[in-house]
């Protein structure tokens, strides 16, 4: 008897574990429950009591890294549309930390007319990009946040197809990354297209740049701007890198590799050697396509770009753009002294980049792009008081879509299926869910942004500036963000008739945009 009933006991169990199995691998909310059915569940208990587990024993909300458990909760629930307030007050030690940053909010805040209830949040572009230049199709971004280079092949389909689609419905704009435009990218969302060293996409059997089928390309895709690669905050001078595991006959084709061996493009490009050649470079992409062509770089040494400015004041030659990327970002694999010790961070290298534009009175004439971090309202409000114009976002991104910085990207094991090109692995990740989760958030990022310029007194985040930051030191002493940063009065912001037009506005959101947005993320839900 008592043997039956362990039996049956048994059976039940094991029942119930089956039929949990099944709902794990039907359901697409979840990932990790798709890829791991039922034990996938042993995670979402841990991450219930982890916080009261962790605070004992193991770490606390601001320790671990690249991101701390607040920055990723923060991003989980407003991806998820959850309640993303933090009660009981700070847990940051604001006096014992060092150039902890203050947002000095203004005694009377501005207060924006009040929005309809079809209005989502995107703040556009204080900037026309390619305007100064001329560019036949220049453009203003209807969103200052946009999806960073991140190449498919280091990503996985099911994951571009859910940022760009997210990218449609929050109007925000998806770099390729290197690996070229691809299919996966063609789901409604606009496309910065990245050219790196490899020419992925664009390049003749040798190898080299091919403006033919750049063109082509352009003409398949809403390829909004051109941007070239010169390095990444993770591994400058290094060159990309798709290890061999990660490579598939779909990726081998689209890139024109071999399969079998580690993908590595050059350190630098083979169409031009200096900033003379450089220029002329992306004026012949501009010219041949009317697009807005930049670089993005980090930075390291400073000849480069005292250079590139002072030949672009004679207005002759320019980049549309430039795209500081910090050498905290993050990478699909580099070396570990690369990724920890070669470029400056963002608050380091970009402030010496803009400053080689402002004092040459040219910072008008380039939109100025962030990358590094910044994916947070405080951390994109200190970016635009820096002078950025737009804030590019990766990690964040993919934390949106499910990433549990797991930290495997290398390894084709990303157990959220984004950052591998396993099938079992991709599988759970449901592009159409995760869409949506991006566009929360980055709408989410927006609204939060602005909330944040609004409390400084003004109704757009590109006027906000250093002078609304201070920097906490020793003796509870404050100094000065401007002055600790070296900044004249008058940098960073837009141009005046700019400035003239948002102070009339007095709303920086878009709200033909937002009507728009929400009705496509009502038709995803
Ligand atoms: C998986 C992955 C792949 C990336 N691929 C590229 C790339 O192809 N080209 C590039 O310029 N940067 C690449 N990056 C760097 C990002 O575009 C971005 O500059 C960096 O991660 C900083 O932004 P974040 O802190 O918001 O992640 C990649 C980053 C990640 C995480």
């Amino acid at each position: 008897m008592v043997t039956l009933i362990f039996i049956g006991i048994i059976g039940l169990l094991v029942g119930f574990l089956v039929l949990v199995a099944i709902y794990d691998l039907v359901q697409s909310k979840h990932t990790i429950l798709r890829n791991f059915p039922v034990i996938g569940h042993l995670r979402y208990i841990l991450e219930g009591i982890g916080p009261e587990l962790r605070q004992y024993i193991v770490t606390n909300n601001n320790q671990e890294r690249p991101f701390n458990r607040d920055e990723r909760s923060w991003v989980y629930a407003s991806s998820k549309k959850e309640n993303n307030y933090y009660g009981f007050g700070t847990d940051n030690a604001i006096e014992n930390e060092l150039n902890y940053l203050i947002i000095k909010h203004s005694a009377f805040p501005h207060s924006p007319p009040p929005r309809g209830p079809e209005e989502l949040p995107t703040i556009a572009c204080s900037k026309v990009w390619g305007a100064a230049r001329g560019r036949a199709k220049a453009f203003r971004p209807e969103s200052t946040i946009y999806i960073s280079a991140m190449s498919y092949g280091s990503l996985s389909a099911p994951a571009v197809e859910a940022l760009n689609k997210g990218a449609a419905m929050a109007h925000c704009m998806h770099n390729s990354g290197e690996g070229s435009v691809t299919p996966h990218h063609g789901h409604g969302g606009d496309i910065m297209w990245q050219i790196g060293t490899g020419y992925f996409g664009c390049r003749d059997e040798e190898g080299r740049f091919n403006l033919e089928k750049l063109k082509e390309v352009i003409a398949r895709y809403p390829v909004r701007a051109i941007e070239i690669k010169l390095s990444q905050g993770a591994k400058p001078g290094h060159g990309g890198v798709l290890p061999a595991g990660k490579i598939t006959e779909e990726i081998a084709a689209i890139r024109g590799i071999p399969m079998g061996v580690d993908c590595v493009s050059p350190s630098s490009h083979r169409e031009f050697t200096n900033v003379d050649e450089m220029l002329d470079f992306v004026e012949m992409i501009a010219q041949a396509t009317g697009l807005p062509v930049g670089i993005k770089s980090a930075v390291g040494q400073m000849d480069f770009w005292q250079e590139l400015a002072e030949k672009m004041v004679d207005g002759k030659r320019g980049v549309d753009f430039i795209v500081i990327d910090g050498g905290e970002g993050g990478t699909g694999a580099a070396p570990l002294a690369f990724s920890d010790h070669v470029s400056y961070p963002f608050k380091t290298g970009f402030p010496r980049v803009y400053r080689e534009f402002a004092i040459r009175g040219i910072a008008d004439n380039v939109v100025f792009v962030g990358s590094g971090k910044l994916g947070f309202p405080q951390s994109a409000l200190l970016a635009h008081a820096l002078g950025c114009d737009m804030i590019s976002v990766a990690r964040e991104a993919l934390l949106a879509i499910g990433c549990i910085q797991a930290q495997r990207c290398q390894t084709n094991k990303c157990p959220a299926g984004i950052t591998t090109q396993n099938k079992w692995l991709m599988r759970g990740l449901d592009p159409q869910h995760k869409s949506v989760r991006f566009a929360n958030y980055a709408l989410n990022l927006q609204y939060e942004i602005m909330e944040l310029a609004n409390a400084c007194g003004v109704p757009h985040p590109s006027l906000v500036t250093l002078d609304h930051f201070d920097i906490l030191g020793e003796d509870f002493s404050a100094r000065s963000a401007r002055d600790a940063f070296g900044y004249e009065p008058g940098w960073a912001l837009p141009p005046q008739a700019e400035q003239e037009r948002l102070w009339a506005e007095g709303k920086g959101f878009q709200a033909k945009a937002r009507a728009k947005s929400k009705a496509a993320l009502s038709a995803a839900e």
